[in-house]
């Protein structure tokens, strides 16, 4: 008798340490979020004199603002195919969100800490303030303009509606680099790499010219239509100029200058027919291509006879090499630097006499076709776009 109520009692005691053990445990190993993409911007309420946060709503009054950001990808940061078909992946951890639905009323969770600090093991409760039509606008105007509830610009106006308040410190490209430069490995096959803002810092426009002269060209207009011309700055932050849907109109920046060099139009037989093509990156603050790895150009050569037949072709490429199996590592990276210019040579004997054509094509690419086919991107999803295209007409004699 005596025995089975020892044993019951050593019982319940292993079993009340193991409840304590493991509850402290599990409250220990929550860690909290660290790196800054790991977090959203916090809710925020409606700012005093408005009633809503929607760009949509923005637009009522600030309509040519309004009209340029939809053509941005900004806009399209959330809706973008290959952004959705990336996000759906197992290997895609909840931070991914962070800096294209910035805001944390566009993200239906709050992430509270990782469990073991592990990324794929988010703590996540409901959010009450989650509103969807926010999260389709992606980076919207209020991800750049709305802090404690109050839109900040850079004069403070006493003439809008809405609560606002200068801080032209917040509304510098430290705001852009807040996105536009994130080098982490997050797993062995997955890390981020965007360092636009190193590449600028590290480059000869520091301290010149910024992302924001750059990108958002300054302009004298109306705000708001009836309120008189003030300055402004244009909105449609222009990058590369690939759309992201084939029936969105888009801006395009050029960060390179092209020369191709003189060809004689008469060669004799046996002559080297020699082409070069200089390409320099002339126009951009940073790295051409920059920010996403799978960017690249290419530069292509095509000789053909009268016939049609191909007698010879040549292909360069410009950009970053990565192989993601079994750890994420760059293995190669001949990007433009600011300022940096590159010859690019096609040579070929002439053997024969007659008419020859010299096709030249430099094309700029968001992903290949086999990145685009893995994530089952359709057709119509833009890869490329043609910057360069010229024939020239050769005579051997
Ligand atoms: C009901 C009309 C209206 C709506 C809606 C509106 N604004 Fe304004 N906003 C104004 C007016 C008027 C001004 C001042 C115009 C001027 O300075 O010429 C202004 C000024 C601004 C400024 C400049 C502030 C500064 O410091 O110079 C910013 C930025 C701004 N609004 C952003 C927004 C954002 C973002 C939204 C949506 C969340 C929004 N506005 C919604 C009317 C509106
Ligand atoms: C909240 C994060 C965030 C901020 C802040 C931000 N960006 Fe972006 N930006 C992005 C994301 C994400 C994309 C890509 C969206 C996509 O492709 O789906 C992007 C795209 C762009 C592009 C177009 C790239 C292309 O070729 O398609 C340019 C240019 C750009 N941003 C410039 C800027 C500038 C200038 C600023 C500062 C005024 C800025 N961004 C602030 C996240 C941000
Ligand atoms: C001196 C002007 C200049 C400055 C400064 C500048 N950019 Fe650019 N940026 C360009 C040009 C031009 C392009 C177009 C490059 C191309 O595709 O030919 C570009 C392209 C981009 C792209 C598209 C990606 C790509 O591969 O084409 C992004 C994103 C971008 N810039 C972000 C930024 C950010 C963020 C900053 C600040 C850290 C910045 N830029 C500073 C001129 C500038
Ligand atoms: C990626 C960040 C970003 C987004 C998105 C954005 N803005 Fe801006 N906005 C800025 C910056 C940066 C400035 C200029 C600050 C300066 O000139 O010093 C600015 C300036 C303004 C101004 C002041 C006048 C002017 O043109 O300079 C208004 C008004 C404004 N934005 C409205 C909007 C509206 C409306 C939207 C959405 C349709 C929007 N912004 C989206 C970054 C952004
Ligand atoms: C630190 C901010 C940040 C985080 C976190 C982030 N992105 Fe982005 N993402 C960007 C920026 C900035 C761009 C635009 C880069 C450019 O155009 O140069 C972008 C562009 C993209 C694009 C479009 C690429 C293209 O060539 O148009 C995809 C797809 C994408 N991100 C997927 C993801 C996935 C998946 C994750 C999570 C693993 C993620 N992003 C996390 C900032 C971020």
């Amino acid at each position: 008798m005596r025995n089975k109520f020892l044993i019951l009692s050593i019982i319940i005691f292993v079993l009340a340490l193991l409840y304590v053990i493991y509850n402290n445990i599990s409250e220990e190993n929550i860690l909290p979020l660290t790196n800054s993409w790991e977090k959203a911007i916090p809710n925020q309420e409606i700012p005093q004199g408005l009633s809503s946060l929607s760009a949509k709503q923005c637009g009522v009054c600030h309509q040519q603002h309004y009209n340029e950001w939809k053509l941005s990808t900004h806009a399209h940061a959330w809706t973008d195919l290959q952004f959705q078909a990336e996000l759906k992946k197992e290997s895609s951890p909840f931070m991914c969100i962070n800096c294209h639905i910035p805001l944390q009323n566009q993200q239906e969770h709050i992430i509270e800490g990782l469990i073991d600090g592990d990324i794929y093991k988010p703590v996540k409760k409901i959010n009450p303030n989650f509103d969807k039509e926010l999260q389709q606008e992606g980076i919207n105007c209020a991800s750049c303009h709305v802090r404690n509830n109050t839109i900040i610009g850079p004069t403070g106006t006493k003439k809008a509606p809405h609560a606002t308040i200068k801080n032209s410190a917040f509304l510098s490209e430290q705001l852009c680099i807040s996105c536009h430069n994130a080098v982490a490995v997050i797993t062995p096959t997955l890390a981020c790499s965007f360092e636009t803002g190193d590449e600028w810092k590290s480059g000869p426009y520091f301290e010149k010219k910024n992302c924001i002269s750059c990108h958002m060209e300054s302009i004298n207009r109306e705000i708001v239509s009836g309120y008189g011309e003030r300055s402004s700055r244009l909105h449609y932050f222009a990058g590369s100029g690939i759309p992201k849907f084939d029936t969105v109109e888009t801006k395009i920046m050029n960060g390179l200058g092209i020369y191709p060099s003189a060809l004689k139009s008469i060669y004799s037989k046996m002559d080297s027919i020699i082409f070069t093509v200089k390409i320099k990156n002339e126009f951009a603050g940073h790295n051409v291509p920059t920010g996403d790895p799978e960017r690249f150009f290419n530069i292509s050569f095509q000789l053909k006879n009268n016939n049609g037949t191909i007698l010879s072709t040549k292909t360069s490429r410009i950009g970053e090499h990565w192989e993601w199996y079994p750890e994420a590592k760059k293995l190669a990276d001949n990007n433009l630097t600011p300022n940096e210019e590159r010859l690019f040579t096609f040579s070929y004997q002439a053997i024969k006499k007659g008419s020859l054509t010299l096709l030249v094509k430099i094309t700029k690419h968001r992903l290949n076709k086999e990145s685009a086919d893995y994530n089952n991107l359709k057709d119509n999803y833009p890869l490329f776009i043609t910057v360069f295209d010229e024939e020239y007409a050769i005579e051997v004699k």
